[in-house]
């Protein structure tokens, strides 16, 4: 893993003039040599570069790295995390068809299912992720994809994927698995039967705050030629690009890639800049050092919270009343990444306290970064849900999540302090002035 992070994709006798660190190609068009060549390229007879909308030198060798550390088959790189959830999805659902979802889920892809994938005919059912039955009965003729977080965002609930998978897979149906916050290097969906990973790269792969990028990542298990009739715009001859994408390639390509390149990259246009291609990159070479520290730092200072006055409840995986804490022993041995959140008894009012008494931690609405960093979901992230979909994601309005970063444990540890500090300031219902007499 850490020899890959920092090869895979890039050899310095790749390039040109020797370059030891993968460059950035930044370029709008791709010049050829004849006229035939670039003819050939639109023809999809040959594989290269024309326009960066679709492909870049210095995002290939993003794609070939994250590829081989997911022991994936290929994958796209995308701008940002939400474009990477909108290409997968759009790649597998047509209208008509049918999404089951775990009800923890990134409040910004919750949003994507409720409301665009709906205009776009896709209709989507939201289900326990720890209940094997809901998952088992929610899946319809019409479901294509089943789609959870190996990691959920913001409570680090796990799921146990293999059960999950071999539900689907039973049906014919489609694993996408958003592993932002597990990364690679504590977890590779692929392993437990997940057929497509997607990204954010924002957050542990880029890993310093400094960029949006999102990733897609075939792990060679879905093979559309299973099920023809299932999968028909990528076993039937696409009019428009003259192919059918489930034949294009090698006997162990799905096809879906080209496909989401050749139509939705494309269309869309959510193109990972070449700079933004290289910030990754540079992150990614220090991931399998950067996940197991972040994650140790974590734990402890969960564990630490819990029980401390005016907390309702620690959302942890190691916390002795979670479900999965069997799946963190089984399937996340190096650790479940920087995020977890704390209920505060106080409501909002609390956690509004809380945050804004902590001098290390960084309000603001990202995870991942080296930086500590805290926000409300409530009243951001998480805010525009309905009440029973936020209740469903464990977010109430005491909840305040966490991003814990690399910095020194004890100085967190008195930082986190100030907060709880903070909150026991605040005057309680007993302290309020008594109401006066009715006259
Ligand atoms: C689990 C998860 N998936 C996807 C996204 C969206 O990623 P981006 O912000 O890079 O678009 C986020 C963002 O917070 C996330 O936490």
């Amino acid at each position: 893993m850490s020899t890959q992070a920092i090869h895979a994709g890039w050899d310095a006798a790749d390039g040109d003039h020797g370059a030891v660190a993968p460059p950035i190609f930044a370029t709008s068009a791709y010049a050829h040599p004849e006229h035939a060549s670039l003819k050939n390229l639109f023809a999809r007879k040959c594989e290269g570069f024309a326009y960066s909308r679709s492909g870049n030198p210095t995002t290939a060798i993003l794609e070939d790295r994250i590829t081989a550390l997911e022991g994936g088959i290929g994958a796209i790189a995308v701008a940002s995390g939400q474009a990477a959830v909108t290409i997968a999805l759009c790649a597998l659902l047509e209208p008509g068809t049918h999404l089951v979802a775990s009800n923890r889920l990134y409040g910004g892809t919750t949003e994507f299912l409720d409301d665009t994938l709906q205009d776009l005919g896709v209709r989507s059912t939201t289900v326990d992720p720890w209940d094997l039955g809901a998952w088992e009965q929610a899946i319809t003729e019409d479901t294509r994809v089943v789609l959870l977080e190996s990691i959920a965002n913001p409570g680090a609930e796990l799921v146990d994927l293999d059960a999950v998978a071999a539900i689907a897979h039973a049906r014919d149906v489609v694993v996408v698995v958003d592993s932002t916050l597990a990364s690679p290097a504590l977890y590779r969906p692929g392993e437990h039967g997940a057929d497509v990973v997607v990204h954010s790269a924002t957050k542990y792969l880029a890993g310093h705050g400094t960029t949006l990028a999102g990733l897609i990542v075939d792990t060679g298990s879905f093979d559309p030629r299973r099920c023809p009739e299932r999968w028909r715009r990528l076993t039937t001859r696409n009019r428009r690009f003259g192919v059918t994408f489930a034949d294009e390639h090698d006997s162990d390509r799905s096809g879906l890639l080209a496909y989401a390149r050749a139509k939705y990259v494309t269309d869309f246009g959510a193109t990972l800049p070449a700079a933004s291609a290289q910030q990754v990159l540079i992150g990614i070479e220090t991931l399998d050092l950067r996940m197991p520290a972040i994650s140790q730092r974590c734990e402890a200072l969960a564990q630490r919270l819990d029980g401390q006055a005016g907390i309702a409840r620690v959302d942890h995986p190691s916390l002795a009343h979670r479900r999965d804490q069997e799946i963190a022993r089984r399937d996340f041995p190096r650790g479940t990444a920087g995020v977890f959140s704390v209920q505060l008894d106080g409501g909002e009012e609390a956690a509004a306290a809380f945050c804004d008494a902590l001098e290390l931690f960084t309000i603001a609405v990202n995870v991942g970064d080296v930086r500590s960093l805290v926000c409300h979901p409530g009243s951001t992230t998480h805010s525009h849900l309905s009440d029973t979909q936020r209740e469903a994601c464990g977010v109430t309005p005491g909840t305040v999540r966490l991003s814990i970063g690399l910095e020194d444990l004890e100085d967190l540890w008195a930082d986190l302090q100030r907060g709880l500090a903070a909150v026991q300031a605040l005057p309680t219902p007993a302290d309020a002035e008594p109401a006066p007499a009715l006259a």
